[in-house]
């Protein structure tokens, strides 16, 4: 097995290659003055190849799939995609007659070339059900917690319901308390934000999301949480797109951080030893 990775993954790539054990191999990616991709994929390459690429922006989503067309083309008998940052996940229902469900597109042009998918932290797991291939979901609660418990928090908060679940998990593995954040309607022009049922006064607190976008959802929690006496709070995501005036909101916070699914100075926290051990267990399913 090697492990290849394209532009938009190629420090997690390395990272992943060097827990294995196994050759990192870089393609070489360019532009034609067009704004059409060319790659090439020079080197010796192995019957099974991992190919690593964030499906983040846009171009990057073209060079995965003629780095996959390279590899069969060079011979690779098995290639698992990973996907750490999976574009385009969050439209994966129709909202309004007449959309695509962007997700399934994705989902559906990705395997055509692959014998096996894993994804990290998906927007949802039933995103899983459009691959007719061996697909993995991991998740990156277990690193994000081994970040946070290095900075005392004492408290780990989703800003909503819908991540309650991870929160959850950050929190188990770090042996601390966990909540979400509620929006109650005093009256028509009353709304008031807090943990469901936890008085966070005094404590160090940790927002924990999965996507951190223009980091409206984080600057409006920190708000809350600080106005109920929050003694300091920390923000971590999965997937750090810090788009618009991301860096404005980020203010509201006391440091922040994003794991490698999206490389950028901001990537804090690395899921290469948990997309490796996805492989292990996916290679040995195959
Ligand atoms: C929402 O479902 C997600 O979990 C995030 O909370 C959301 O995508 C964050 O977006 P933004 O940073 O733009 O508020």
């Amino acid at each position: 097995m090697k492990v290849i990775a394209g532009k938009a993954s190629q420090s997690l790539g390395k990272r992943v290659a060097k827990i294995l054990g196994v050759e990192f191999l870089a393609p070489h990616v360019e532009k034609f003055p067009d704004g059409e991709i060319y790659v090439r994929v020079e080197g010796e390459i192995d019957n099974d190849m991992v190919l690593i690429q964030t499906t983040y922006p846009n171009d990057r989503i073209l060079e995965l799939f003629l780095l996959q067309d390279a590899l069969r083309e060079r011979g690779a008998e098995r290639i698992i995609t990973v996907v750490p940052y999976f574009g385009y996940s969050r439209q994966d229902k129709i909202f309004k007659m007449g959309e695509a469900i962007s997700a399934r597109a994705m989902a559906r042009h990705i395997q055509l070339y692959s014998d096996a998918f894993i994804g990290v932290d998906l927007h949802a797991e039933s995103i899983l059900r459009w691959f007719d291939i061996p697909a993995m979901h991991l998740h990156a609660t277990k690193v994000i917690a081994k970040y946070l418990q290095e900075m005392n928090v004492g408290v780990v908060i989703s800003p909503d319901k819908g991540g309650y679940e991870r929160a959850r998990l950050v929190a188990e593995s770090m042996n601390v308390e966990f909540d979400y954040l509620e929006k109650t309607r005093l009256s028509g022009d009353t709304v008031v934000i807090k943990p469901k049922s936890m008085d966070i006064a005094g404590k160090i607190v940790a927002i924990v999301d999965d996507i951190i976008s223009t980091g409206g959802t984080i600057a409006k929690a920190a708000e809350q949480l600080r106005s109920q006496g929050a003694r300091k709070i920390y923000a971590v995501c999965t997937h750090g797109l810090f788009i618009g005036h991301a860096m404005e909101n980020m203010k509201k916070v006391d440091d922040f951080a994003a794991t490698d699914t999206i490389e950028s100075q901001h990537s804090q926290i690395t899921v290469a030893p948990v997309i490796a051990q996805g492989i292990r267990d996916i290679m040995g399913n195959l």
